[in-house]
């Protein structure tokens, strides 16, 4: 069904939102304008374009087209936008000429064969809020305010989602009363929130009657409603009657008026919260599909967002009108949108999303003011719990609590398929609620950790928020099981919550260990310290304990430099020991290394496995150490050449400088024995360990020595506190590191990664020999493996780049060059993602490398998985490669060819029979707990 909508120009002000400064660029009028002003002066511009054009401007006009409107239930529809010449004032001080433009309007749009017409802005409140309207109108007629109190409501619960404000202790202010939108969302809101203030222009009778038949206070004042209350919710026809200034710190306003209710100002407070109230958000499928759905971000007013809706749904029913809107109705239209794709929670604040610092400075406030209520209130008992019901999507808590209290205040079930209805009903709640908090993590991760990050995986689709992990197996928020085949880069070689180790901590906790006593002797650390002495290579005998790889290093570092009274140390390109100052002094790698130039003095990068340049380096005779991985993980899975480890041992020794062997990735079992250090055979002077020292649940790091070396730096009364740290050494970290070496020698876990290791590397030259154009090289030892892909074709990468024929793009995201470089990894990562439900990650130093890490628990049945699935995500990249280079090829020469992203998407369709399917569900079924 077609739909029809009618809005007015809203204001003479908004003009001057196009403004533009002598240089061409817009006035900061952008900052200070909301949506509704701007859709507003870009609807008068067209209008005025219509008018130059030669049509008369005192008649309606169109203003814009939807066209191909669809949802992904299939519903189709399209519509226009008709705009009456009369503005606000004009519309309030002759309603009559307003109504008459109305009912034109909505004739031109029954004579396009509109099914359905909305009233936008003012055009709903004149004329019986759309009653006189609809009786003389040949199509229904819909105020749309229904999903309009919907949205402001739904975006009031995000807020208070988002600050933890809980709304059943809080006073709400609606202002606006006896408005429709007003009075809805006073209804909508009683008995779900503290206390509600009314607030309303003049008395008048119909307000004193909603005023008792809500139980609230009524107010005429706007200032003193403000002062008793901050949330508020404002919808009056008038605008402008919030100033600024009036508004406490911490409050937050969503603004439903039209015009707006707060009144526009250059001066943005950060202690507040204005939201343009009632918008929602369309689906992203609509977007580009008018001006007024391309306009910003997607949000679109609710009166706007019903007429849709309503069409969609084929429903020519005069749905919204009068003063009185229904209850059931408002919600009833929020689950069609919902349904549609329709959504509410992106919160706009002056014409913009509200920006993360605005959320930050907020939740700083409110916390701040939580806080004191909390101490005022003396007792736990008035303690605040965030985020406790839903507005709006559970109807208006009548209709929720109907259906729940009909089981529960019974106290039994009236048959077997209500009780099953319940439960099903009770699932989905939870699991949205689930998803809810997923969202919200993600939301603050990106907030206050790394958008960049977060913004990059979600491009990429990998944006995982994992809330269970055990074994080789972690869960989503929606009770989707993952093969972890990251393994935390290393720090989870006993695979996730291994119970024995999830034991060794209770039990510490249950006898009450002292967590911290770093002066005094605790006896964990001493234990631990034997056991790992006990099984590090001959020679390390003293401990170090601290909480990361990275601190290890340090630590070995100052050591080197203490006992040999020398300055420098040697390390490898493409090395990696960590980002603090010294780790990244020594971490071959000039991007993480230039911006925090300069850097520890005296530290020397030379070619790793080449013994010629580090003979020549060590001939100073001033070299205290040369750090080394036994292989690098980070740079990419790296082996050294066959004997380089026990010659470059031989050439330290020769020139007296130490060997440090870096062991925080390959140690614990990773390579098929308990350090890498064994099967290259040597003995280090100084070794680092940590991640899956911790068992993968308590942080711990430590530095092994020689006892000479020790003694020598540490070993006097001015030197024995020389190097020390808080928290090294911890209760709960010895006690875990204990468990865990226990746990890897009974289990015979280095064993097993090096049967595992080995059982992969074959499926993967397997798989190697069938796709060779598609592979660099596949390496590793147990189970650090590496599988380094063939880049994408010259062609391809030229072509990706000149996609951005302004080169806007490279200006933006100086990654790009990297991230089409690392096309194909991230390409095997998101497959294996998506279809197989395996977890993979590359590594950051080479992007072309994926890494095949996991858990070195793994059985034989899970290393197959990993195989067959990782063979048909190849061949898929094959093809997409092959693919995006004959469209290319294709597209100089002018000939067509469909697009390699479809291709690729039918492909993942075609070979989705029972075994990829089944991958998902094979994972469910085999590793779910
Ligand atoms: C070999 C090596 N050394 C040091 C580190 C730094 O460890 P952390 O991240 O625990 O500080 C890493 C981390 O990946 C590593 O792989």
């Amino acid at each position: 069904m077609k739909f029809a909508f009618i809005v007015h120009p809203l204001s003479e002000e908004s003009k001057a939102l196009w403004q533009m400064d002598d240089g061409g660029q817009l006035l900061s009028h952008w900052e200070n304008g909301n949506l509704l002003e701007i859709c507003d002066f870009v609807q008068s511009r067209m209008a005025e374009g219509v008018a130059f054009g030669g049509r008369a401007k005192n008649s309606p006009i169109v203003l814009d087209h939807f066209s191909g409107l669809k949802t992904t239930t299939g519903c189709v529809t399209e519509g226009r936008v008709y705009e009456i010449p009369c503005s606000p004032k004009q519309i309030l001080e002759d309603p009559t000429t307003a109504i008459e433009q109305t009912q034109t309007a909505v004739k031109m749009a029954a004579d396009w064969g509109a099914g359905i017409v909305g009233l936008g802005s003012l055009t709903s409140v004149v004329g019986g809020h759309g009653q006189y309207i609809a009786e003389n109108s040949p199509i229904p007629v819909t105020t749309g305010n229904s999903l309009t109190v919907y949205a402001a409501l739904k975006n009031l619960q995000h807020a208070c989602n988002e600050l933890a404000i809980d709304l059943s202790n809080e006073t709400v202010t609606v202002i606006g009363i006896p408005g429709s939108i007003a009075t809805a969302i006073a209804r909508m809101l009683r008995g779900r929130v503290g206390k509600m203030l009314l607030v309303a222009r003049r008395p008048s009778q119909r307000a004193t009657r909603i005023a008792s038949e809500l139980d609230s206070e009524l107010l005429f004042d706007i200032p003193t409603a403000l002062a008793k209350s901050r949330l508020i919710l404002s919808a009056t026809s008038s605008g402008n009657c919030i100033a600024q200034e009036m508004i406490q710190t911490g409050s937050v306003v969503i603004d439903v008026g039209v015009p707006a209710d707060v009144t526009r100002s250059t001066r943005r407070r950060s202690n507040v919260l204005v939201v343009s109230g009632g918008l929602v958000d369309v689906p992203k499928k609509f977007l580009g599909k008018s001006m007024l759905l391309s306009f910003h971000f997607g949000l679109v007013p609710g009166c706007l967002a019903e007429t849709i809706n309503l069409a969609l749904e084929d429903r020519a029913e005069s749905f919204s009108l009068g003063r009185d809107l229904s209850v059931e109705r408002i919600d009833e239209i929020g689950s069609i949108a919902t349904l549609h794709g329709f959504s509410f929670s992106q919160l706009s604040s002056y014409g913009r999303p509200v920006p993360d610092s605005l959320w930050a400075s907020m939740n700083k406030v409110v916390g701040r003011r939580e806080s004191e209520k909390f101490e005022d209130a003396h007792a736990s008992s008035n303690l605040p719990q965030s985020r406790k019901g839903d507005l709006a999507s559970n109807g208006n808590g009548q209709v929720a609590g109907q259906a729940t209290n009909g089981h529960l205040s019974n106290g039994h079930a009236e048959n077997e398929k209500e009780n099953a209805d319940h439960q099903k009903l009770k699932k989905g709640q939870q699991q949205q609620e689930k998803q809810r908090s997923n969202r919200h993590a993600r939301t603050l991760f990106q907030r206050y950790i790394n958008p960049v990050l977060v913004n990059l995986a979600e491009q990429g689709g990998l944006n995982k928020t994992f809330v269970r992990g055990q074994d080789s197996v972690v869960t989503d928020a929606e009770e989707n099981h993952y093969l972890d085949f990251v393994s935390g880069f290393g720090s989870v070689n006993l695979g996730h919550n291994h119970p024995k180790i999830v034991q060794a901590v209770r039990e510490a906790l249950d006898e009450g260990v002292p967590g911290f006593s770093p002066a005094a002797i605790n006896p964990h650390a001493a234990t631990l310290a034997e056991r790992l002495v006990s099984i590090a290579p001959a020679g390390l005998e003293m401990v170090f304990f601290c909480n990361s790889g990275t601190e290890s290093v340090e630590a070995a570092l100052k050591l080197a430099r203490v006992a040999t009274g020398r300055s420098g140390i040697v390390y490898c390109h493409g090395s990696y020991h960590g980002k603090s100052l010294g780790a990244l002094s020594v971490t071959g790698n000039r991007n993480y290394q230039r911006p925090f130039q300069p850097l520890v003095p005296d530290c020397h990068p030379i070619p790793y496995g080449n013994l010629e340049v580090l003979e020549r380096t060590l001939a100073s005779r001033n070299m205290a150490a040369f750090i080394v991985e036994p292989i690098q993980g980070e740079g990419g899975m790296i082996l050294p050449p066959a004997g380089y480890l026990a010659e470059a041992e031989r050439l330290c020794r020769q020139a007296g400088t130490l060997l440090i062997a870096d062991e925080v990735q390959t140690g614990m079992g990773r390579t098929g024995t308990m350090f890498a250090s064994e099967q290259a055979a040597i003995e280090p002077d100084i070794m680092t360990v940590a991640k899956s020292l911790s068992g993968g649940l308590v942080p711990i790091g430590a530095m092994l020595a020689r006892r000479d070396l020790w003694m020598k730096a540490y070993g006097t009364v001015e030197r024995f506190a020389l190097h020390t740290s808080t928290f090294g050494g911890g209760s709960l970290a010895c006690v875990a590191g204990l468990a865990t070496i226990e746990t890897l020698v009974e289990e015979r876990m280095a064993e097993n990664s090096a049967k595992r290791g080995f059982q992969i590397l074959e499926g993967l030259n397997e798989i190697r020999g069938e796709l060779p154009d598609y592979f660099q090289d596949i390496r590793g030892q147990g189970l650090m493996i590496g599988v380094e892909l063939s880049p994408l074709a010259e062609s391809v990468i030229t072509h990706l780049k000149r996609t951005d024929s302004t080169d806007m793009l490279q200006y933006m995201m100086p990654g790009m060059d990297t991230m089409i470089a690392s096309f194909p990894a991230v390409f095997q990562m998101q497959m294996l993602l998506e279809h197989y439900h395996i977890y993979t990650q590359v590594t950051r130093s080479n992007p072309l490398v994926l890494r095949v890490q996991p858990p070195l628990t793994i059985d034989s049945s899970k290393a197959a998985h990993f195989l067959s699935s990782f063979s048909r995500t190849c061949r898929l990249g094959q093809k997409v490669e092959n693919l995006f280079e004959e469209v290319i090829t294709r597209s100089i020469s002018g000939q067509h060819v469909s697009s390699p992203v479809a291709e690729s998407r039918k492909e993942t369709r075609q070979t989705s029979g029972p075994p990829i399917t089944a991958s998902g569900v094979e994972i469910d079924e085999q590793y779910s707990q």
